[in-house]
This record gives C-alpha cells, structure tokens and sequence, in this order.
C-alpha cells in the first residue's frame, strides 16, 4: 500500500523547471560584487521610523462606531530575553523554561460540542463525528479577542476569544482504528470522511482566568466551528466565474467545496482569519491518457503545479464509493476529463484549491471566500502590512524548492472603521489589487514586478503560457513568476511584519537542491554538506535561513526594496562560513518554518525540521531582532557573497520551547496580555512504522511520562508562567 504511506512534509515538489536565469542575471553577479562593495562602505540603510508605520497589530484600530480601543500593546519589548534557554532534547515531551508551564489544550478528535463525547484512544469516533472535533496535524493559528458585549472582535480582550487554527492533512496510522485500508481496491468511505473532517480549520471558544491565567475550551461556545475538506466556499475575486473555476459542482466557477492543506495562516486588519492551501496538488489523481485529451496550454499548467499524466493521489479518496455522502463528493478527487465539457466533470477540480480563503470566525452563516486576486500557488502563508491611509500589503510564499515570494497590494486604502467589517471588508481589500512577485538582486536589492495582465509580457504572446486575461495570469501565478524573472527561493515558507518598522521577514526553511539545480545566489547563498546521524550526507541549504526586507520608501506600495538576511540556521559547531550568524548551543536551529512577531516585536521562530533531528526535537525559539543593515557582508562556504545581519546573541535569541519526539513545532497565537501563548504540535511520532508501535506516545506523556501505549496526537498547547507574569517579559 505504499500510495497510503505517511504523507511528509518535506516531500516537497520540485515543478520550478522554468530556465529564467539568463545572462541578464550572471553580469549582474559580477556587477554586484562591486557594487556590495561599496554600498556596505557607504554605511547602512537609514531606518528612522514613520510613526504611522505598523504590522497588522497596529493600535490605531478603531471598532466599527469609531470609539478607539483599549490599546493592546501594553508592554514594551524586552531589552534582553531573561528566560533560562531550554536545552536540546529528544525527550517526548512539550519543555519549556523554568517557571512556565504547558498545557495541552485541543488534541486531534476532541469534541467541540457537548452531545459528543470525549476522545478514546480504544474508541475511534465515527467519520461524521469528526465534523463537531478537533482536526488532525494542527498548523497556522491566530487568536481573536471576543467582545461579550458585541460578540464580535476585540483585539483588547485576553479573558475570551476564538482560537482558530489549520488542520494541515492527517496521519492515517493513528487517525483509524488500524491505520488507513483499502477494500477490494477502495477505500472505507467511513475512513475518508473521516480524514476529509480531520482536514480544514477549526474555531474553539477559549476562556482565560485572569488571576490564574488557566485557559479552558468552552465547549458549548456557539463560535465553535470546523471548517472541512467538504464545507461550500465562494470564489471571490479576479478568478471568480471564470470558466478555469468550472465543474460539475459550480457550472458558473462561484463555488467549490472545501480547503485542505491549509498550513500557515494570516489575519486582516479588520478581524477574519486567513488559511493558505498548500500541497493541494496532492489530493488528485489524472490518468495517464489525460494529455491526449487536453489543450497543449493545460497540459502546461497541469505540470507546472505537479499533476502530470498518471498521478495518483495521497489518500486516494476518489476511489471511495458514496453511499453517506453522494458520490460526487468523491469522484471529484479525479481530475480526467470525462465529458464533453468542463461543467461536467472535475479536470478544473485542481483549480479550485491553492488559493488564500478568508474566514470570519464571528460569522458562522456566511461561505468562507477563497479570494483569487491573490494567486494560486502552494501557499504557505501571509502577512499583512496595514498603515492606515495606504493600501494593504499581503505577502505571501509558495512553499516548494525553488519558488517564488509573492505580495498583493489592494486598491483601496486602508481605513480603521472597517475593523469589524467581515466579508465585506474582505471584498473591499482583497479583490481589487495588484499581484507582484520579488526578484532579489546580489546587491541587496530587489523588486517587485507586477503580475498584471497585458503588463511585462503577460498577454498571449507569452512564450511560457499563452495569457488571455487576468484570470489566467493569478490561476497560473507560477507561470506569470516564472516568465517575469522572479528568483527561485529555497521554499518560502511564513512571512511577518516587524511591528517596530514594517520590515517584512520570510522563512526560507532549506533546500537540498541548491547549489545543484539551484545555483546559490546572494538571497539564497549556502550549498554545503552535513552529516546525520554521522553517516547519511544532507546536502544543499541543510538548515534554511530568514530573509528580511523593507520597501523603499517604507510604502505598502513600493516596487523595489533593500534586503538581507536576518539569521541562517545551522549546528553550533559548524564552520563559522556556514554559521554565519555565530549561533551557540543556547539557541542553534534547523529549518526555520512558523515565524510571528508579536505586537511588542518579539520574534517568534518554529523549526520543521529533518535534519538536525539525531540531535534534537523541533523547537521554538524567541529573537529580539535588529533592522536590515545591522550586520555585514559575508562570503559562505561556498564562496558566495551575500549580506547578513548582525550576529546574535545569548540576549538576542534563545530556545524556548523543544516538542516531543517526530513533531514539528507550528502555529503561534497570543492573548493581548502577554500572558498566554499557543503553539501546535504536529504529527508527533509521524515515522511509526504502524499504530501498534508508535515511536511517540504524546500527549498522554505530558502529564504521564512514563506512557507507553497512547496515540499520539496532534494537539494546541498553551504556556503560561507559574507566576502569571507576561511571556518573555
Ligand atoms: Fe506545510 Fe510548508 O509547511
Ligand atoms: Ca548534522
Ligand atoms: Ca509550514
């Protein structure tokens, strides 16, 4: 059964085959060693702050009457990071520093709804069931304060909220009874309800003490809310009733149902939640005979997004035969074409997933919106840049070796009485705008070019794809990158605004291919080779890095920027070329992946690691970063300049949490006081090699250490301090 073989991560597709290095890019590498040169004599980039200049945390909110609220950044950010480092472990078991504790909040299959009854390990719920329980491999999360008197956002309240947060994809060898089967050829369909419930979003009530700081799920919340693999989204936006958007489902291309591989998030300014569909492509399979059916310019697109002829699927859900459900729900995972047209089959169904969805916690009776203006590619995550009077920035990765980072910018200029303002708010801000994708330059600088069509040879003519609207050009925004000159990024993974400045970060979480089909460039300048386990070699960009940059002008708006790299990851005892930013054993790390800063600019780092994990458990560390420009120019192991910011420090960045064994470390929310942070635990003991042997056995090992036989389960945690004082405070 090896197409049922636990799904990882880091399997991910290499589809950026596009040739758009050209001779234009290799003058420039010799230009830029000069002109390095003598902008880094020429001192650093001057960073005097706008003081309208904020992330999306800005304080200038106001609710939709205009009375300004309390303001939620009441603490400063710390000068130095106080707390005692945790030490790497490969213990099974959430560590944090002395004087904080853990808690596991919101495990895989806990109920949401009183007439559900609390999870067994021995007693597997039904698939339906899954419809009123929490997810499997929680991800992205954000944390939205609730008013008790509007019922509606309060980004000043810590005592009630909604959590939200993704349900990336599953692990099929705990979710079931017996891990994952297949029958005469198909799958359960009780199994694949099952894992398309565990996929999507939930929202849980939360409340928290104020004395104690304990925080608790209300369970008989009327927010609480699971958003599936199965559940109707509108389009919205430039795609929106195109006929690339058609299927039997939606004649019109309005609508699709469901969002799966939801793995980063973001939040708007005016309080909806944002989730990113990423390995999407992953979920459908094409027959080899497919292409002879298909016009030359699909079959383009079709590759270039990873579903060749004769793909098959992960789960292979489209095998299950309804019976609960219509089977519709499940010959829709198979992307052939079928009919005479595309208003009667699924060959579109890849089409409608990849996108940006917007969900309005506070309101469960409206769809949620994939809005299209934003482009679809495996997106990883967002970041929105909100000054008021200017439009919003929302940046954006497309998270596979060798892709691009993205931004759109809205038309309409941010104004603080749409806080509050939902769906609506979301079509005013995220469906009229302009797409650009970023092309960095060696010598620190960059730009952004705009994805338009009829715009930098976006039309028909186009030799990669023949664009005929707008629509085409944000469906296939690879292709559009691609054809532009965008620089292949060694997977991009979060974006955050630093509250301080409105410097954008972005997580580049490695690269194994680089330095080999990916030459190294200065934005993405390490090749080298490491050891696990001191015998199998890793190769590449091994332990990723964090890239930063800051618009020229300090403008939402601005075509061009200056960058450099805030922070790359690395083993403390590698050489000094390869650590180049002198991490110690007080906070090395690998692949850097789930990135926030919170509003007082601390900066928040989660590794997803494969690499140094002989070593220690994926983690989550605290930075208190400086500005572009801080550090010096650097040449890498391999020879290739590039601009690091400056060294850290034991103050600057530490360890402050390690998970349990096989985890990832993702997802990070707080409460406005400081005084309560969540963080996910994502397929803990994923290499088991079946349910009867499980390599991890957390969470059951949070309160029992000595467990030896529970599942393990993904599941939300909340930290707070024994003290009740605030988080790194
Ligand atoms: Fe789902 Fe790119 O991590
Ligand atoms: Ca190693
Ligand atoms: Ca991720």
């Amino acid at each position: 059964m090896t197409e049922l073989s636990p799904y990882h991560e880091d399997q991910e597709l290499d589809n950026n085959t596009s040739d758009n290095i050209h001779f234009r890019d290799i003058l420039e590498q010799h230009i830029s060693r000069r002109s390095l040169i003598s902008k880094t004599a020429s001192g650093a980039v001057a960073l005097t702050l706008a003081s309208t200049l904020t992330g999306c945390n800005d304080d200038d909110n106001s609710n939709n009457n205009g009375t300004p609220t309390t303001p939620t950044n009441p603490d400063k950010k710390p000068e130095k990071l106080t707390f005692n480092a945790v030490a790497k472990n490969l213990n099974d078991i959430v560590t944090v520093p002395e004087g904080y504790q853990a808690t596991v909040l919101y495990a895989l299959g806990d109920s949401i709804n009183p007439a559900y009854p609390e999870w067994d390990d021995n007693n597997i719920p039904s698939g339906p069931s899954f419809q009123f329980r929490s997810g499997d491999c929680h991800d992205g999360m954000h944390f939205f304060g609730l008013n008790a008197a509007t019922q509606r956002f309060d980004e000043s309240v810590s005592d009630r909220g909604l959590l939200v947060m993704n349900h990336e994809y599953i692990n099929p060898t705990f979710l079931h009874p017996k891990g994952p089967t297949k029958v005469d050829g198909r799958r359960p369909e009780d199994e694949v309800i099952r894992e398309v419930n565990a996929h999507g979003v939930s929202v849980i009530e939360i409340k928290k003490d104020q004395t104690t700081q304990k925080v608790e799920v209300v369970k008989n919340s009327v927010f609480n809310r699971r958003i599936t693999g199965s559940t109707v989204m509108d389009f919205a936006g430039v795609a929106a009733g195109s006929t690339l958007l058609a299927t039997g489902y939606s004649p019109a291309g309005r609508q699709t149902r469901g969002t799966h591989n939801n793995c980063g998030n973001g939040y708007t300014p005016w309080g909806t939640y944002l989730t990113t569909e990423e390995n999407f492509i992953g979920y459908f399979v094409r027959s080899a005979g497919d292409d002879a059916l298909r016009r030359p310019e699909e079959i383009i697109a079709l590759k270039r997004y990873g579903l060749k002829a004769g793909s098959s699927s992960r789960y292979a859900w489209e095998t299950a035969k309804g019976g609960v459900e219509s089977q519709d729900l499940y010959d829709r995972w198979n992307a052939d074409v079928k009919t005479d047209t595309a208003s009667s089959d699924y060959r579109n169904g890849p089409n409608t997933f990849g996108w940006m969805v917007e969900i309005d916690p506070f309101d469960g009776r409206q769809n949620p919106v994939k809005r299209t203006s934003l482009g679809r590619f495996a997106h990883e995550d967002s970041a929105c840049r909100a000054v008021a009077g200017q439009p919003l920035a929302f940046y954006m990765g497309d998270d596979s070796r060798g892709e691009y980072i993205y931004k759109f910018v809205s038309d309409a200029k941010w104004d603080t009485k749409d806080v509050n303002g939902g769906y609506r708010a979301g079509d005013k801000y995220m469906n009229a705008g302009k797409l650009y994708v970023a092309k960095f330059n060696n010598d620190g600088s960059g730009q952004w070019i705009e994805l338009s069509y009829g715009k930098n040879g976006l039309d028909q003519s186009n030799t990669v794809y023949p664009f005929g609207s707008q629509a085409d050009v944000v469906t296939f925004a690879r292709l559009a990158a691609d054809s532009v000159g965008a620089t292949k990024m060694d997977r991009p993974e979060w974006c955050t605004v630093n509250p301080e400045n409105g410097e954008i970060y972005v997580t580049l979480t490695n690269n194994s291919n680089r330095g080999s089909s990916y030459p190294t460039d200065a934005a993405n300048p390490r090749a080298y080779e490491d050891l696990y386990n001191n015998e199998t070699v890793q190769k590449g960009n091994v332990n990723g890095h964090i890239i930063r940059f800051r618009e020229t002008g300090d403008l939402t708006t601005a075509e061009s920027f200056k960058w450099d790299i805030y922070l790359f990851g690395a083993e403390a005892s590698m050489a000094s070329n390869i650590n180049l930013s002198g991490l110690t054993d007080n906070n090395d790390l690998s692949s850097p992946d789930g990135m926030w800063f919170d509003p007082r600019g601390v900066l928040w780092i989660q590794t997803d690691d494969g690499a140094y994990t002989d070593v220690t458990n994926c983690m989550m560390l605290a930075a208190l970063p400086g500005q572009i420009g801080d550090g010096t120019k650097a040449t890498t192991s391999n020879g290739t300049e590039t601009l690091v910011g400056k060294k850290v420090t034991d103050d600057t960045l530490r360890r402050f949490l390690t998970g349990p064994k096989e985890c990832e470390i993702t997802g990070i929310a707080m409460t406005p006081d400081y005084k309560a942070i969540f963080i996910n635990v994502q397929h803990p003991g994923e290499d088991s090699a079946d349910y009867a042997t499980a390599n991890s056995h957390w969470p059951a090992t949070q309160t029992n250490p000595g467990n030896t036989t529970a599942r393990p389960r993904s599941a939300t945690v909340v930290i707070t301090r024994k003290d009740g004082g605030v988080i790194a405070g």
